[in-house]
């Protein structure tokens, strides 16, 4: 018999609500559940016979290298998996060449987190993640301290106006944060209680001038994250955003919004090339990472594997993750006939005949 896989391992190991936290999403779970089917709909078509000899799996990115093209998306509340939080998930991110995206509902804060990254390697890159506030002096606070932590980007979260209804979450009763745990980041900001962290906020009033004022207030390129119309991801682009995250934000926010990978290719047509398209969303395997790319997205971000790698193992279970993942899209990348990741293309994206229905290994 197989050994069970991370996932199975967190699912035993981690208390039900916590294991709910991380693998739920909102309303009827079918956002989240299309984000996997998404990938099961769609086959790659090899090509063959073009000397391949070696290939090369990393990619430029926002002034960053990473070592194949994925990042690690940011989920909340790493040490509900571990004790060692985001501290073991940075570690292993950095062994792995590759970025990790910390933020405001980290357990950890930021420059502690970027200290873990830079001990495993001094070129670690990080970025950091915020909602838009609704006090403008609160979100350019939490963009200082991640350029001071030496962050290379900001990803801004822009698809929460309003928080997720997580059906688990509700029916569990896991509404907030165990004692001894707090959004670290969150602590000492302008207008904040002085001992405790200040709540995370979502705004309902957010407006593309609040990313323009973010803009004009930090040095560090901009990524919108959770863009999924076209026109918004025009918008993005003209309003100087770096790059564009396609994302439902792992079926969390809106129950009835599109899988992340059916959304890509016509935010990838807007964009056309004028700044990186990412994705996140039920990535769990090489492949999937290759149909992203070969539909216009220059790297993707996985979120509940890396979760299910710390549960079950520390930093070691997020090494492993990652490696299997590196592994599994080198070994796709040289079926498909290329060098490296921008060898693939859109005509070697074809509909399967019959929908899968396995389940993914994570
Ligand atoms: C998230 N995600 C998320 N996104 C974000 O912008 N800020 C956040 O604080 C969180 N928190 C969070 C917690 C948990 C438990 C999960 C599972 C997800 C969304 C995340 O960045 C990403 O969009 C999805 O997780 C990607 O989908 P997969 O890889 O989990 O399928």
């Amino acid at each position: 018999m197989e050994p069970a896989g991370p996932h199975d391992r967190a699912r035993g190991l981690l208390p039900p609500a916590y294991y709910d936290f991380y693998a739920g999403g909102a309303g009827e779970e079918r956002a989240l559940t299309e984000n996997e089917r998404a990938f099961d709909r769609l086959a790659l078509l090899p090509r063959v016979l073009r000397g391949a000899a070696t290939r090369d799996t990393s990619v430029a990115l926002l002034g960053d290298r990473l070592s194949f093209p994925v990042f690690v998306s940011p989920t909340a509340f790493h040490r509900l998996a571990h004790p060692e939080g985001e501290l073991a998930t940075a570690r292993a991110v950095a062994a792995a060449g590759t970025v990790l995206t910390t933020g405001v509902a980290a357990t950890c804060a930021v420059a502690e987190v970027a200290a873990a990254a830079r001990k495993t390697d001094p070129g670690a890159a990080l970025w950091f993640q915020l909602y838009l506030q609704p006090e403008h002096r609160v979100t350019a606070e939490l963009a200082h301290r991640a350029e001071h932590a030496g962050c290379s980007a900001l990803v801004v979260t822009v698809d929460s106006p309003v928080f997720g209804r997580h059906t688990r979450d509700l029916r569990n009763g896991f509404t907030d944060l165990p004692p001894g745990y707090a959004a670290q980041n969150m602590r000492g900001l302008p207008g904040g209680p002085p001992d405790e962290p200040r709540p995370i906020a979502m705004s309902p009033a957010q407006s593309w001038d609040d990313v323009r004022r973010l803009r004009d207030s930090s040095g560090l390129p901009l990524v919108l994250k959770g863009i999924l119309h076209p026109e918004d991801a025009r918008t993005a682009v003209a309003e100087g955003a770096d790059a564009i995250l396609v994302s439902n934000h792992g079926g969390r926010q809106l129950d009835a919004a599109p899988a992340a990978l059916d959304a890509l290719p016509a935010v990838a047509a807007a964009v056309a090339g004028r700044v990186p398209v990412l994705l996140d969303g039920g990535v769990r395997r090489g492949s999937d990472v290759a149909v992203a790319l070969a539909l216009g997205a220059t790297a993707v971000g996985v979120g509940r594997p890396v979760l299910w790698g710390l549960a079950a193992d520390g930093e070691d279970g997020v090494r492993d993750v990652l490696a299997r993942l590196r592994d599994d899209f080198d070994h796709t990348l040289a079926l498909c006939g290329g060098a490296s990741p921008g060898d693939l293309t859109r005509d070697q994206v074809v509909p399967r005949r019959a929908p899968l229905t396995g389940a993914a290994p994570w």
